[in-house]
């Protein structure tokens, strides 16, 4: 098989050209001849001029690559080495969505011819390949797993914005379904991942990797989330704690913040239903689910009570201030409540009169993908309150996000808001400085900072980070 394919004797197809599809069809064809097949005709026109629909790859990456786009079986059919990366997402209760990963099995199914093979890179429970997806290879192409067919397993791991962590130089798990077809996969990617190879001896540890390299993060994040809703009570900064613990040397320092996207957010539920199939129901992982999935709300409320707070604090202080000039106890008192009732008359002390601004919607910084955004908690949260809240991103598409979470995006910041959330600290964002915090905020207005990194540079307005 692998002589054939790098001798143009045979072709290789990726079914599902994404994020993790798209770059190793492209890498693959510097090698081999490659059909990349999907079903998303404006995605295949796109690519046909060189674009890549996630805006994570330049046009200089399709250049001088043997590769086809296309939706046609009767071109899928011209292979003989299949790779599937297509979605494996969970449905509204949390359950796997193994839609597309049966659809793209059916369409490779019907075109397996003897001696093929077929590689999974989609992200699914240990045993789900050979349990769902080989029967249905099996059934539909009339040919025997093993004797007339091979199936294999090889997780992705690119990290979406993360140039440095590529698929070529990152080590990548493979297995097979016996030594043969283990040498012949391991010896196909490792003519484009320069890192090597690993050989799992078996499909469902490969697939039991993956899911435990994000639930790892996963639950390490839920313990650092866990401990800043803590410390918030106990008025320290969580960063300024990891920022010690770090010191020594066997801390790992995980940061809060919210989990979003298709891969960290969504792999736990993978295990977390298999595990319900053996009938053994896994606490760590569901209640690293459970913290990190609450934390959208979490931070919409603690805004909404430190835009009261601070509200009133500074009515007060205001009040304080004038009843000291008086020169009398009774002059505080009664700055107190003149000072509440500034706040009240400027309609500052409610939610429902507060105007929010929610700078980052995508999942994480610097990707254009809203997938699963966490952000979108906030918004839902703000708006149950009656908040009005404006949304800006420089990375996502406005549509794609209406049509996905239903609220629109506002152009640009106009106006003066209450409070700004920092939800995703794009490149974009960095730069700012606090005078262009303020100059988006009115007087003694609230900035938070969800992932903290503007702690050193805001010092006179109220800021509150996770
Ligand atoms: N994106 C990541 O960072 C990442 C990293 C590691 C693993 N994964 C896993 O890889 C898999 C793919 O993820 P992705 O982010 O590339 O998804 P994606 O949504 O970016 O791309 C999937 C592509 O598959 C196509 N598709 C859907 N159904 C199809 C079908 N039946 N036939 C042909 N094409 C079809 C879609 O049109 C789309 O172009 C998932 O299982 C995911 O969990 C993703």
């Amino acid at each position: 098989m692998y002589n054939q394919l790098i001798t143009n004797k045979l072709k290789l197809a990726v079914v599902g050209l994404g994020y993790v599809g798209l770059p190793l069809a492209l890498e693959f064809a510097k090698k081999m001849t490659v059909i990349g097949f999907d079903i998303n005709e404006r995605n295949l026109k796109m690519l046909r001029n060189s674009q890549d629909p996630s805006e994570e790859l330049g046009p200089e990456t399709f250049e001088n690559r043997n590769i086809i786009f296309t939706s046609d079986p009767e071109e899928l059919k011209k292979a003989s080495f299949y790779i599937v990366a297509v979605p494996t997402p969970i449905d509204k209760y949390n359950t796997p969505d193994l839609k597309p990963l049966l659809s793209a099995t059916l369409s490779v199914a019907k075109v397996l011819k003897r001696g093929d093979y077929v590689i999974y890179e989609s992200t699914v429970y240990p045993g789900c390949t050979e349990e769902e997806c080989v029967p249905l290879l099996e059934s539909v192409s009339g040919l025997k797993f093993i004797e007339d067919f091979k199936v294999g397993y090889s997780p992705e791991r690119i990290n979406p914005g993360d140039a440095e962590h590529s698929l070529q130089k990152t080590i990548k798990i493979v297995s097979g379904c016996d030594d043969e077809s283990l040498d012949n996969i391991a010896k196909v990617y490792e003519t484009v991942v320069e890192a090597g190879v690993h050989r799992a001896p078996e499909m469902k540890v490969a697939e039991a990797a993956k899911i435990i390299e994000n639930t790892q993060r996963d639950v390490n994040i839920a313990l650092m989330n866990e401990l800043s809703i803590l410390f918030n009570r106990m008025g320290i900064n969580t960063y300024d704690v990891i920022n010690a613990a770090a010191t020594k040397w066997n801390f790992v320092a995980y940061t809060p913040g919210l989990v979003g996207g298709h891969c960290i957010g969504v792999d736990p539920y993978y295990m977390v239903h298999k595990a319900s199939e053996l009938k053994y129901h896994p606490q760590m992982i569901a209640s690293g689910r459970f913290v990190n999935d609450s934390m959208g709300g979490y931070i919409a409320k603690q805004t909404v009570k430190r835009m009261l707070a601070g509200n009133q604090a500074s009515g007060i202080h205001a009040g304080i201030q004038a009843g000291v000039q008086a020169g009398e106890h009774a002059g505080n008192q009664a700055g107190i409540q003149a000072g509440n009732q500034v706040g009240n008359q400027a309609g500052i002390q409610s939610p429902a009169k507060s105007r929010v601004l929610i700078m980052g919607v995508t999942y994480k910084e610097n990707v254009s993908d809203i997938r699963n955004s966490k952000v979108a908690d906030i918004v839902y949260e703000l708006i149950s309150y009656r908040t009005e809240v404006d949304v800006v991103d420089p990375k996502a598409d406005p549509q794609y996000v209406e049509h996905e979470y239903g609220f629109k995006m506002a152009d640009k910041p106009t106006g003066k808001y209450n409070a700004i959330i920092m939800a995703v600290p794009h490149k974009e964002y960095r730069s700012m400085t606090q005078d262009d915090f303020k100059a988006l905020l009115v007087p003694h207005g609230l900035v938070v900072d969800i992932r903290g990194v503007f702690r050193s540079i805001i010092k006179d307005l109220d800021y509150w980070s996770l």
